[in-house]
């Protein structure tokens, strides 16, 4: 595991942007399994901003976000699929076509996390995965519990999950109480993880995840035995 301390959230999220940039210029063809949340904003801004320059081009690049709101689809401002539209894909040369995100409004949701799965087999799997990490130690949206859940799921979400999430909402009674999410196994599997973690709030929950034990009652605990693992903090 490699960790580096960034000096603030800027720095934080353009040491992140460095790392998934050296990949698609590596490997146009990669996979990126990528992340919403208040985290990724800013590494999403610089990777515009480097297209904008003319530095990576993302013609070639496949991705496949980790998770959906139930309930909501892409008018949604709230939902995933519109994050994702408008942090970045709207704002750089990807071909729409090869984005991902799990469909919150899916009839059959069962069927449609199966076809998930079976998507991101089908790609050959990630070859770099960003994440956030929840205030409960989530990542995706695979919150604290008994076992870890291998496979793309449907989640009740937890009250503090809710919570905290509600920030993007009007309340917290309108934040869907359901999501999709890829299971462990998808981001275990993934080549190289990169996770980002920008608020000395979270300092606490991430120390426990990074040495403490592995638990599913602390879902990003399972990074510790990935073979591959940045993590970019923007605290000591
Ligand atoms: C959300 C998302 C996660 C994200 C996490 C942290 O619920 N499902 O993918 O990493 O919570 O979010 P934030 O970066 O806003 O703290």
């Amino acid at each position: 595991m490699k960790i580096i301390k960034a000096k603030n959230y800027n720095d934080m999220s353009r040491k992140a942007a460095n790392i998934i940039s050296a990949q698609v210029i590596l490997y146009p063809y990669s996979v990126l399994g990528l992340a919403t949340g208040s985290s990724p904003v800013g590494t999403y801004e610089q990777l515009v901003e480097w297209y904008a320059k003319g530095d990576i081009d993302f013609s070639n690049t496949t991705t496949v976000n980790l998770d959906e709101y139930v309930g909501l689809d892409a008018s949604s401002k709230q939902s995933y699929r519109y994050f994702m539209n408008e942090h970045l894909f709207t704002k750089v040369n990807i071909d729409m076509s090869k984005t991902f995100v799990p469909n919150g409004k899916a009839e059959d949701l069962y069927a449609e996390c199966r076809r998930y799965d079976d998507l991101i087999t089908s790609l050959g799997g990630i070859d770099l995965q960003l994440l956030g990490i929840g205030h409960n130690g989530h990542i995706g949206f695979n919150e604290p519990s008994e076992a870890f859940e291998k496979t793309t799921h449907c989640i009740d979400l937890k009250p503090s999950t809710i919570e905290a999430n509600k920030v993007f909402f009007y309340s917290a009674d309108e934040v869907p109480r359901q999501a999709l999410t890829m299971g462990i196994k998808s981001i275990m599997q993934a080549k190289k993880v990169l996770l980002i973690v920008n608020t000395e709030e979270k300092k606490e929950i991430l120390e426990q995840a990074l040495f403490g034990s592995v638990t599913p009652e602390v879902p990003a605990s399972i990074l510790q035995l990935h073979p591959d693992l940045t993590v970019v903090t923007c605290f000591e």
